[in-house]
């Protein structure tokens, strides 16, 4: 049977999936070998994030997504960096938030932020093709940026804008991403329009941005279907970020089944028809550059452990191609077919 990655290349995509340094993941050979079988691309689920690489002021710690992207080179796959700065306050270390930025807090704000950027991205150096600079900037809520302690001493616009031209000046190779997900079961509307306003003001400030990340963790609560409205809205969305002149790339992509049948079949059948239909609408913008899965079997998905929002019945997620046995499901030939 023909791969991802085969399928994929004879449209110029590139596919990947998010490893993790965990003994059930990148610990587990046959689950590299699927990835490395099947994948073009890998990505750290949480290595490569602040608290992972600066978990204490100035104290690095390279060794997980180093022992990660050092097999992927082995193996020939491309890496991606997620994420260099992440908005809201509670996936930035805690002492960010309490740190002494000094006499002159914007000046002190802006060296911390110079110092972390430049020291990872120059620590990978040419190994990263693209990096997500900022994740997750729009409140989904009402749209606004949100706050944390850069935001507060530089202005967040002036604060994003400030990443990328960081990111372009130690990372000129890379490829610069703005990733956020604009979709899912609540406040939707406004957060495209958030997103959308925020890649208007950069253009206009002329910040290094090449792409928008589509982390694509969907679901049955956004159907896009023709005729449906949540299409017609992510197709006005996808238009006004091309329009704009950025390319696309999807991120992070899983399907939340909550609110599918507990029957495996049917909840198989259901979570394969949202990809395609999904898949079907975003591939068809030329601009998408990059297909990334969130894990790639059951059992070591987020969706499992996420508790924000755990099926009611109490039955485990099957949001990703492969079963527990690494076996593929009706996902996977979802997704080779709309690739
Ligand atoms: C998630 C990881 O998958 C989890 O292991 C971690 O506990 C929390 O973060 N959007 C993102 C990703 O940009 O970084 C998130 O990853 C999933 C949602």
């Amino acid at each position: 049977q023909a791969t991802l990655k085969e399928a994929a290349a004879s449209r110029g995509l590139r596919v990947g999936n998010a490893m993790a340094h965990a003994p059930d993941r990148f610990g587990n050979a046959a689950y590299r070998a699927l990835t490395a079988r099947q994948c073009g691309v890998i990505v750290c689920e949480n290595e490569t994030k602040w608290q992972a690489l600066q978990p204490r002021p100035g104290a690095y710690d390279f060794a997980a997504a180093d022992a990660m992207f050092a097999w992927a080179g082995r193996e020939g796959l491309q890496r991606r960096g997620h994420t260099l700065v992440w908005q809201p306050g509670k996936w930035l270390p805690a002492w960010i938030e309490s740190h002494d930025f000094g006499a002159r807090p914007a000046a002190g704000a802006e060296r911390l932020l110079a110092t972390h950027i430049r020291t990872v991205t120059e620590h990978f150096g040419r190994d990263v093709y693209s990096w997500d600079v900022v994740n997750e900037a729009v409140d989904p809520a009402d749209g606004a940026l949100r706050a944390n302690a850069f935001t507060r001493r530089l202005g967040a616009i002036d604060q994003i804008d400030l990443c990328f031209r960081l990111a372009r000046t130690h990372a000129p190779h890379a490829q610069l991403v703005y990733n956020d997900y604009m979709r899912g079961d609540a406040g939707s509307a406004k957060h495209r329009a958030g997103v959308l306003k925020l890649l208007e003001a950069l253009k206009a400030k002329g910040t290094p941005v090449d792409a928008v990340g589509l982390q694509s963790h969907i679901g049955s609560w956004d159907d896009v279907r023709d005729g449906k409205d949540a299409g017609r809205e992510w197709r006005r969305f996808l238009d006004a970020v091309t329009g704009m002149g950025y390319r696309l790339l999807i991120t992070e992509f899983d399907v939340n089944d909550r609110e599918l049948p507990g029957d495996i079949a049917r909840r198989d059948a259901g979570v394969a028809a949202l990809a395609k239909d999904y898949l079907d609408l975003t591939l068809s913008y030329p601009q998408v550059t990059d297909f990334v899965m969130w894990g790639m079997a059951d059992h070591v998905s987020w969706l499992r452990t996420w508790d924000e929002a755990p099926r009611k019945d109490g039955l485990t997620m099957r949001g990703t191609p492969y079963d527990e046995a690494l076996r593929p499901k009706p996902l996977f030939d979802a997704i080779l077919a709309a690739l």
